[in-house]
């Protein structure tokens, strides 16, 4: 029971490796707000949360919408009483539309800023001061590697959202650290979830990642999870301002 008696909100948590963190928080104790843009995926997970025992409420949101990451806060509040986790895990790949910045159309590049950066400025903004009266939290944000190296076919609109992330976080937890407010950042590898599957399916793709990968697999939602966890609970008390590469040996190549 690693989170016993904490309050969590985890966005992205219809499938995915944000489903696998709110499961696994609840399992540890913790009450999860499951935000998700697709009402039916997240209250799955609210179903596969309660039939294990544990305790969770849906509320749908998307993140790039200020007025829904506020929403959010709210539903923890005022479902389980405080705020003490914020987990920023959605996030969008659109390999088709995120392009260039030559050639992107500027509409898609906004959106998939809302969602993969402004989402963790919006909950933030608005749990922050929910934190505060807590006495202290725990901010996990979702990087990428994509945002420590660039890429070879340009998603310029994803890495940059990804890449602002890794400074936000620094920001956020120099700040408020007088409030016992943490935040790091991971940076998941190539793992294996729906926003991969479509591109699994190219056997040449997959085998090339796979090359560049020394523990030779795609990581599972459950490795991010575990980090994830890790950075919630108390275990990591020391760490604010980090970031946490879980990769497979990725980047050390
Ligand atoms: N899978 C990977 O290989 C990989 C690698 C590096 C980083 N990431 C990052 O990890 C995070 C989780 O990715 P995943 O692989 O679990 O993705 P996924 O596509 O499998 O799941 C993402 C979830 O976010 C939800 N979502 C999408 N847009 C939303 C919005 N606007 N508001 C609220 N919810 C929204 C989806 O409905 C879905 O439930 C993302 O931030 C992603 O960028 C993933």
């Amino acid at each position: 029971m690693r989170l016993k008696d904490k309050v969590a909100i985890i966005t992205g948590a219809g499938m995915g490796q944000g489903r696998a963190a709110a499961v696994k928080f609840a399992k540890e104790g913790a009450k999860v707000v499951v935000g998700d843009i697709d009402a039916a995926a997240g209250n799955e997970t609210v179903d596969i949360i309660k039939k294990a025992g544990g305790d969770a409420v849906f509320s749908q949101c998307n993140v790039g919408v200020e007025e829904d990451c506020a929403k959010l806060v709210k539903a923890a509040v005022d479902s389980f009483g405080k705020l003490n986790v914020i987990y920023n895990n959605a996030g969008v790949l659109w390999k088709d539309k995120d392009v260039s910045l030559v050639d992107i159309d500027m509409k898609n590049w906004k959106t998939i800023t809302d969602i993969c950066l402004m989402g963790s400025v919006y909950t933030c903004r608005h749990g922050v001061p929910e934190m505060k009266k807590a006495g202290g939290g725990s901010i996990i944000n979702i990087g990428s590697i994509s945002a420590l190296t660039g890429s070879t076919i340009p998603q310029d609109a994803y890495n940059a959202a990804k890449g602002a992330l890794i400074i936000l976080t620094k920001s956020i937890a120099i700040q408020f650290a007088k409030d016992k407010i943490r935040c790091n950042i991971i940076h998941p590898g190539m793992i294996n979830t729906p926003m991969q599957h479509k591109y699994m399916q190219n056997p040449q793709w997959l085998k090339a990642v796979l090359d560049c990968i020394p523990l030779g697999r795609f990581g599972e939602p459950e490795d991010i999870a575990n980090a994830a966890l890790f950075l919630a609970s108390d275990e990591s008390s020391f760490m604010t301002g980090a970031e946490m590469v879980v990769d497979g040996g990725f980047m050390a190549t």
